[in-house]
């Protein structure tokens, strides 16, 4: 097995031709296709002859051998694969790409040899990949400093972009070229290492078949976060970022922007599947909702996907979320465009955000204002130039280049019957407008296949650098330079670091590389074409928080527009409301309610209402919390009639008094007592006075002096009332002779009386004052968004004792006047206490009730307001008649008049 087989022993390039675009593939050919692979631990003739025996011998095997026309062979190859292009070398390393991305399912019937598989939709883009494995490939061979004295060889095949075709690259990949090229695994290629696949679903399939071989496969482009586990995918390696990255940058990107309603669609494959269920998981606990998941079916079917767009239309998520490529993709933007759906905004994957395909004018109306993160880009030098090299001219009889002559300028190279493009004229020149195929300005995943050629490339070559009795193997060995073993080249691979382009090159311990991506926008180009436009990255080996770097000004949307689209399932909640989530949706998805009294919110997008401080309260619009209201008796719409109806009564008081003491001599002053009238005039005018204490703002001291300071002066207007009314009473009992009652009654015992009367209440007010003064309170519980400055009374019992002794005073005098009604005399001033009496009794009768239900602020008001009735009350009934009779009537102002004798 040391010595490599004959077509490989040139170093030229072959390609073979391909027999028809069409390849057999079927599980049965597969199984029978023989996999020889070049393991030395075997010893060829010995094991030959030992499989012969049992082939032969045992009934079970003769299927291998069923055909008459193999049957005289021993071992065959039940189908031969095709490879695009092939190489010999030293070193042979298989290549897997997608060059098609799709194909026609064979059908299921059995009865007849399954026709072959039908790969269709030539994809440049994967063609360009393979030249930059062929370009990597040569350069390594040319080069001096890496593998000098060896040769790298490669054989690359199509995988069609579906797991199935990609088994069969796989198992091709394995085998030799064909069967005169590898008679019983006799000169076999020594096949090292692999680079493939593409797509995720591909690569799981090549990685079990390489897995028993142990031979590595360094996969360009399969970013599934399945791969991660070592003991399912032990020889897989990747230059592209494991997909928890790209789910993490998704999420943030969609924060970033507050797309908080989004759908997501996905292909049918492992990277689909895996994507979205890591994206959900990034997007838990974050603030942004899933509308709806929708599958694009492996086998697409229009039906289906008009189901999707009918999700999408019907949705008021705008931002669409896709992890797809562009094999589904392309036939589903079709669907999209027929169904003239816009304003979606797309969020793309790695896979389909820079592929060619969809830069294309008719694309721009639908399609443009995309961003997704697309995979680090880097340069080759010479990429630009090989890439020109190829031609129909250079490789006739190519299929792959006659396909690519056919997607680029739409004429075949090589006619034939079944094709029916026109013939090319052979002055066809690749330019850079041909896109699809030359671009490479910025090679992604191109320059990811480089990337893994040279990892190769670069492993090998510390391999064997080797030392002997240094090596890294066991008792210190080395790998033999004619004849390596895959798995010698896998540990070479997870310690291989390199240098390229100045970036560095390495695989962590799950064979992962580095975390970056570029955030791309899709925008018009000068022709009218989308052009991938760079606004920002990802990096993800930054601390949290920093990765997502975006230069928002730079970005066009969706439909053409500069302003960024929304996508939300409910409008955010003002300042003043917080959110409240309908029962049964997500919770994306809420209503808003304003904040109530009493409690704010002072961001948008609230969860909750905050209560305000004590001593705040909430504003108007419930945004922010205010001193509340204070409140009191002031001199406003309510205190300044109060005011002026009390310095009224007391003027009119004042004038009585002027009056009386002018007149002081007449009958009707002099009849009636003047001393007690006008003690009981100047009782009234700080009764009158005593009710201006209850407005303004209540202070130790005015609380302290509103009840006393009403307390006493009724209480001794009401004792003069009492004492003149005990007077006219007695005037008039003590009528007969020698009964001197009227002794008891003289100046000096009026005083008396009045006076310890008023005392009583005055100790009364004393002990209240002493125990439990009356004092200022701030009243919130009346009304919680105000605060109300009132007077506690201290004590109720002292408040309740002080009026009720009123009370009994009022009465007393009210009995005792009742009397002396009916007593003689034209001017019996009894009947006029007894009416002032009953006024004074209604007003504070009815003001018990009204104080106790009138809230806060309006009891003082209450109060003050019985004050001044009353006192009018009494200024009325006990004086306006006697004024009447002073100032219209002086002629009936006469002793005679007065005690009724004038008219007899
Ligand atoms: N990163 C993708 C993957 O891992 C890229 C890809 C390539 C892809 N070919 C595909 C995705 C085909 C879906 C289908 O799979």
């Amino acid at each position: 097995m040391g010595t490599p087989p004959n077509y490989l022993k040139d170093n030229k390039v072959n390609v073979l031709q391909r027999p028809s675009r069409s390849t057999d593939l079927s599980p049965t050919t597969n199984l029978g296709a023989k996999i020889c692979i070049g393991n030395p631990a075997i010893k060829p003739t010995a094991d030959i002859k030992y499989l012969e025996k049992r082939v032969k011998g045992n009934p079970k095997f003769s299927r291998y051998s069923s055909s008459p026309t193999t049957a005289a062979k021993d071992c065959t190859l039940r189908n031969s694969f095709q490879p695009g292009f092939v190489a010999g070398g030293d070193f042979v390393v298989g290549g897997i790409f997608p060059l098609h991305y799709n194909q026609e399912m064979p059908d299921r019937n059995s009865t007849y040899r399954p026709p072959p598989v039908k790969c269709n939709g030539f994809d440049p883009r994967a063609f360009r990949w393979v030249q930059t494995m062929r370009l990597a490939v040569e350069e390594i061979n040319q080069s001096s400093e890496l593998l000098t004295n060896h040769t790298l060889g490669y054989k690359i095949f199509d995988s069609c972009a579906y797991p199935l075709t990609g088994q069969r690259a796989a198992l091709a990949v394995l085998n030799g070229l064909s069967e005169d090229d590898s008679p019983m695994c006799i000169g076999a290629s020594p096949l090292l290492a692999v680079i493939g696949e593409s797509g995720s679903a591909q690569s799981i399939v090549v990685s079990r078949i390489l897995r028993p071989f142990r031979i590595p496969m360094i996969s360009y482009f399969s970013s599934c976060a399945c791969f991660t586990d070592r003991t399912k995918y032990p020889t897989f390696f990747r230059v592209i970022p494991n997909d928890d990255y790209q789910v993490k940058a998704i999420a943030q990107l969609l924060i970033h922007f507050n797309w908080t309603w989004v759908g997501l669609i996905r292909g049918d494959h492992e990277y689909g599947q895996f994507a979205v269920q890591g994206l959900l998981k990034e997007l838990q606990g974050s603030n942004v909702c899933v509308a709806y998941q929708e599958m694009i079916p492996l086998l697409y079917n229009t039906q289906r996907a008009l189901e999707i767009m009918q999700v999408m239309r019907t949705s008021s998520a705008k931002v669409v979320v896709v992890f797809s490529a562009e094999g589904e993709m392309t036939p589903f933007l079709r669907d999209y465009m027929m169904q003239n759906i816009t304003g979606i905004q797309w969020v793309a994957s790695e896979a389909w955000v820079t592929a060619s395909v969809f830069t294309r004018r008719e694309f721009y109306p639908y399609l443009g204002g995309t961003i997704g993160f697309g995979i680090k880009k880097g340069h080759i030098a010479q990429l630009s130039d090989y890439l020109q090299t190829v031609n129909p001219q250079r490789y006739p009889n190519n299929i792959l280049v006659g396909e690519l002559w056919e997607a680029l300028y739409g004429c075949t190279p090589f006619p034939s019957s079944a094709n029916h493009f026109p013939i090319c004229s052979g002055q066809e020149v690749l330019l850079e407008q041909h896109s699809a195929y030359m671009n490479t300005s910025s090679p992604r995943v191109a320059y990811n296949v480089y990337k893994a050629v040279y990892a190769v490339a670069h492993s090998l070559h510390n391999l064997l650098l080797c030392q002997p009795g240094n090596g890294p193997f066991e008792n210190n060995s080395c790998a033999q330079s004619n004849n390596i073993l895959p798995w010698q080249l896998q540990y070479y691979l997870q310690e291989v670091k390199f240098n390229i382009a100045g970036e560095e090159v390495n695989f962590d311990l799950k064979g992962d590389s580095v975390p970056y991506y570029d955030i791309i926008n899709w925008q018009r180009g000068t022709s009218g074409n989308i052009e991938f436009v760079n606004i920002g990255l990802f990096d993800g080996t930054k601390p949290a928080g920093e990765e997502l770097v975006i230069q928002e000004e730079g970005i066009m949307w969706a439909g053409h527009q500069s302003e960024m689209p929304v996508s939300v399932c409910s409008p955010s909640c003002p300042p003043g409301s917080r959110k409240a989530v309908r029962r049964g949706e997500p919770v994306c998805c809420f209503d808003c309610v304003p904040c109530d009294s009493g409690k704010i919110s002072n961001q948008t997008n609230s969860v909750e209402c905050m209560f305000c401080p004590e001593d705040f309260w909430s504003n108007q619009d419930r945004t922010a919390c205010i001193p509340k209201n204070v409140e009191f008796l002031a001199y406003d719409a309510l205190g300044i009639p109060l005011t002026v109806i009390s310095v009224v009564g007391a003027s009119l008081t004042i004038g009585v008094f002027v009056v009386f003491f002018y007149h002081r001599n007449t009958a009707v002053v002099r009849v009636n007592n003047s001393e007690l009238s006008f003690f009981i005039l100047f009782a009234l005018i700080l009764c009158f006075l005593c009710s201006l204490v209850f407005i303004g703002e209540p202070t130790f001291w005015s609380c302290m002096l509103r009840h006393t300071a009403f307390s006493i002066t009724f209480s001794l207007c009401i004792s003069c009332i009492l004492g003149k009314t005990l007077v006219v009473l007695a005037a008039f009992t003590a009528t007969r002779p020698g009964d001197n009652i009227m002794k008891w009654f003289g100046p000096k015992q009026q005083r008396a009386i009045i006076f310890s009367c008023t005392l009583v209440q005055v100790v009364i007010c004393a002990a209240w004052l002493i125990d439990a003064p009356p004092y200022p309170i701030r009243n919130t519980t009346y009304e919680r968004s105000k605060i109300i400055l009132e007077c506690s009374v201290g004590s109720s019992l002292a408040f309740w004792c002080v009026l009720g002794y009123i009370g009994l005073q009022a009465s007393l005098c009210f009995v005792l006047a009742f009397l002396a009604r009916k007593l003689p005399g034209n001017f019996n001033e009894a009947k006029y206490i007894t009416f002032s009496m009953l006024i004074f009794s209604a007003v504070w009768l009815a003001f018990i009730p009204a104080y106790i239900s009138a809230p806060g602020n309006y009891a003082g008001a209450v109060e003050s307001f019985a004050i001044l009735a009353s006192s009018f009350g009494l200024l009325f009934c006990l004086f306006a008649p006697k004024c009447y009779i002073i100032l219209l009537k002086p002629e009936k102002n006469t002793k005679h008049h007065l005690m009724g004798k004038e008219k007899k």
